[in-house]
């Protein structure tokens, strides 16, 4: 039988400088789309996925998304007397059970793969999940979900996968593909960021990872790799090396770069969109915007 997925971490240490100056006071995870923050997200798709050990490698200036998992007496307790039920839910959804929850810092942002580091004590030797936050992804079954219900059958690592433009390749970690088998991908190389002429195919690794504990290993004998950084794909590659098995997973869903600024607002009219109470009146007014603009070009 397979260990259960129950560990994920969630690596929130990182600058956000594309969000600049709001990052400077907020952390980018707490950056809402509609009136949910990202870290919302991430949340309900691990708890879907089974996952009872939510781990959060922080920063300095990420206490806003501590509080925000806190309970909320006050404001349950005024919600309470005025009846709204459903406002009532939602910050129960937010709210998180003593012990569930654990923040452990990332002293200086080092890369991806040094923040996951940072939870090697916590995770052991079990397998666990990396859930990456700026990556929403909508989907009618949550994507670590998928992730979780394929590596029951096949062990190894996996990382969603999913097709960029080519022009935009190199701005990701990208898998040479041995084997296509549909939605499984099986994984002869990965390497990050690479030079247009070096990319290997134009399959990106997207911000979910289930991982076995001896990649934090490897992360822990990595030199910087690109953009002067400890980078997990690295980390990752090096298990391929050793001969284990590593899996790409081309999930279903619509994913959203919600760590630039265009994927941003594109996420945020998409879910708005999927709001019945919200849908017409901004259909509206994006029709006769984008009439202006026409009209003014
Ligand atoms: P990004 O590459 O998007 O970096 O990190 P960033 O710092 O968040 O944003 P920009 O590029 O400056 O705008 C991808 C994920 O890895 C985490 C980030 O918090 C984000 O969830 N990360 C990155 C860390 O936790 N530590 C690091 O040292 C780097």
């Amino acid at each position: 039988m397979r260990k259960k997925i129950t560990k994920a971490i969630f690596p929130v240490a990182g600058l956000g400088t594309r969000f600049l100056p709001a990052t400077k006071s907020i952390p980018k995870e707490i950056l809402s789309l509609v009136d949910r923050p990202l870290i919302q997200y991430a949340i309900d798709e691990a708890r879907d996925a089974g996952i009872k050990e939510f781990i959060f490698v922080t920063s300095r200036g990420k206490g806003a998304l501590e509080d925000y998992f806190d309970g909320a007496p006050q404001l349950e307790q005024s919600l309470r007397k005025k009846n709204k039920k459903g406002l009532l839910e939602e910050l129960k959804r937010s709210t998180m059970d003593s012990g569930e929850i654990v923040y452990i810092r990332q002293r200086e942002a080092l890369g991806l793969g040094h923040a996951v580091w940072c939870a090697r004590r916590l995770i052991a030797n079990e397998p666990f999940a990396v859930i990456l936050p700026d990556d929403v992804i909508a989907a009618e079954k949550p994507c670590l979900k998928q992730m979780v219900e394929a590596y029951e059958n096949t062990g190894g690592c996996m990382v969603a996968a999913m097709e960029v433009p080519p022009a935009m390749a190199s701005s990701y970690g990208l898998l040479d593909v041995k084997e296509d088998m549909g939605a499984l991908l099986k994984v002869n190389g990965m390497v990050e960021k690479p030079d247009p002429q070096d990319a290997p195919s134009n399959l990106a690794v997207i911000g979910r990872y289930i991982l076995t504990p001896n990649v934090l290993k490897n992360v822990g004998t990595l030199k910087k790799g690109a953009g002067g950084e400890i980078q997990l794909t690295d980390a990752i590659a090096m298990e391929i090396a050793n001969g284990e098995d590593v899996y790409g997973y081309r999930f279903d869903g619509q994913r959203y770069d919600c760590g630039s600024k265009s994927g941003f607002l594109q996420a945020t009219i998409a879910f708005a969109l999927a709001r019945p109470e919200l849908h017409d009146e901004l259909m509206d007014f994006m029709v006769q915007t984008v009439g202006q603009s026409r009209a003014a070009q």
